[in-house]
């Protein structure tokens, strides 16, 4: 039989099936592309919300705390979206001719809730609890951002899944001492900048991350915390003082431990707020129930 095919055609089959490989290979990385993009996870977006309600103006410059509006961030799933009544505290005041301010008096006379666009909005597949988060050291800013200096509300992380496993794989990276949640400037400890904690022991009933004290003034400088200090045991190493030379120790058996990097208070308050392993964390039950 004859050769319906000569080399050439042959080869341009072999050219046209290398071409289809990589069309489907950049397809793929397109797709992956776009599924990482600040398009598909909305990332930096700000909503055309009701009301043009500004965190920068109410928190930076009047100073709110997050709970004030928040209430329920710590001890619930949620954070809360506060009720127009919450407004009403101030806005029953001051600005009350302002048309930008009218949908809050018109849901104020009907009673009807201001209708604000969702920001952060996970899959209803995945659990998600904000007590946990707050109650063992990760701060508001770590998963969303300078809140305090955004004029409008937008979603600083991705909020996929490997941005949650990132952290659960290595928590002690993002731990920071409860008392410093709301604080939106924390940073890690440095050796210019140490923070000291001192662990009060463990109280029935109290959950540990709150008998975990954490300052950031040298006890040693501040009289009625150095009394509170516990006698050095020469447990930390480059220190030669003993039982006996130290002050006898009050009541209180605090001492407090020195930290001059995220490595090194991390570590402590992962063991202190008993944070679970790694593995633990990114088993899919944890996330998908
Ligand atoms: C005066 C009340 C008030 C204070 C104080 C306040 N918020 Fe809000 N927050 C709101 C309102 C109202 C919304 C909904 C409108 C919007 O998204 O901007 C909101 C929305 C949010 C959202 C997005 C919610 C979503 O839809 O996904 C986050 C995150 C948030 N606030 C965090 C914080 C943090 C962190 C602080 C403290 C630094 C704080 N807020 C302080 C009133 C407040
Ligand atoms: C503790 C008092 C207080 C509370 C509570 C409060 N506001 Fe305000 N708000 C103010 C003050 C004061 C200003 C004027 C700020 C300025 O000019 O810097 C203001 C300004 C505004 C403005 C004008 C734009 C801006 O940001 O300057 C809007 C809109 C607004 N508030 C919405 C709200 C909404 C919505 C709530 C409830 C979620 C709320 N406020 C709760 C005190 C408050
Ligand atoms: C570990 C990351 C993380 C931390 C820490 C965190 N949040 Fe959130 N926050 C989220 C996620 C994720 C969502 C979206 C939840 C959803 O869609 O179910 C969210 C949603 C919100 C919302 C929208 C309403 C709600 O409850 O879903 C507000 C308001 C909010 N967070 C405020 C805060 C405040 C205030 C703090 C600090 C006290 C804080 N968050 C700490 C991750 C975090
Ligand atoms: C910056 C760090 C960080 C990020 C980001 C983070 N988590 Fe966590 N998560 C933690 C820590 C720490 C714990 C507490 C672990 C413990 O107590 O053993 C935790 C615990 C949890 C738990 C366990 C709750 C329980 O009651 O058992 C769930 C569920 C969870 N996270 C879901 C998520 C999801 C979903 C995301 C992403 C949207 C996320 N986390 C992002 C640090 C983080
Ligand atoms: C720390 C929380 C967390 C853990 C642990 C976790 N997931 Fe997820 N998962 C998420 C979040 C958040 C999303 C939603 C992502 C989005 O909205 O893009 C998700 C989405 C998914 C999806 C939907 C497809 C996708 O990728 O968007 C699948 C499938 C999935 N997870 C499987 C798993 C499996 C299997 C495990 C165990 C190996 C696991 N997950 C562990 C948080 C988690």
């Amino acid at each position: 039989m004859a050769q319906i095919f000569d080399r050439s055609s042959n080869a341009l089959a072999r050219m046209s099936l290398v071409l289809t490989g990589l069309i489907v290979i950049a397809l793929g990385v397109t797709l992956d592309q776009l599924q990482r993009s600040p398009w598909v996870t909305r990332q930096g977006q700000r909503a055309e919300q009701p009301v043009p309600f500004s965190h920068k103006h109410h928190v930076e410059g009047l100073g709110l705390q997050c709970q004030y509006c928040h209430t329920s961030v710590e001890k619930s799933s949620y954070a809360g979206i506060p009720p127009t009544r919450t407004c009403m505290n101030c806005h029953a005041q001051i600005w009350t001719n302002a048309a930008i301010l009218e949908p809050v008096r018109h849901s104020w006379a009907t009673g009807e809730s201001i209708p604000w666009i969702r920001i952060h909005d996970l899959p209803d597949y995945v659990y998600f609890n904000h007590e946990i988060h707050v109650n063992k050291g990760i701060g508001c800013a770590t998963c969303h951002g300078r809140v305090d200096q955004m004029p409008l509300m937008y979603q600083q992380n991705s909020l996929q899944m490997e941005w949650c496993l990132n952290c659960h794989r290595n928590p002690a990276v993002n731990l920071r001492p409860t008392s410093e949640i709301y604080n939106m400037a924390w940073s890690a400890p440095t050796s210019e900048k140490p923070v000291w904690c001192a662990s009060g022991g463990v109280t029935p009933g109290v959950p540990t991350a709150q008998t975990v004290n954490c300052i950031t003034a040298d006890p040693a400088q501040n009289p009625e915390m150095a009394a509170m200090q516990a006698p050095e045991m020469g447990l930390s190493p480059g220190k030669a003082a003993t039982a006996s030379d130290a002050p006898p120790a009050i009541a209180i058996p605090a001492k407090y431990e020195k930290f001059t990097s995220q490595q090194q208070l991390g570590q402590f308050l992962l063991v202190q707020y008993h944070v679970r392993t790694p593995n633990e964390l990114s088993s899919c039950e944890v996330c998908h129930r």
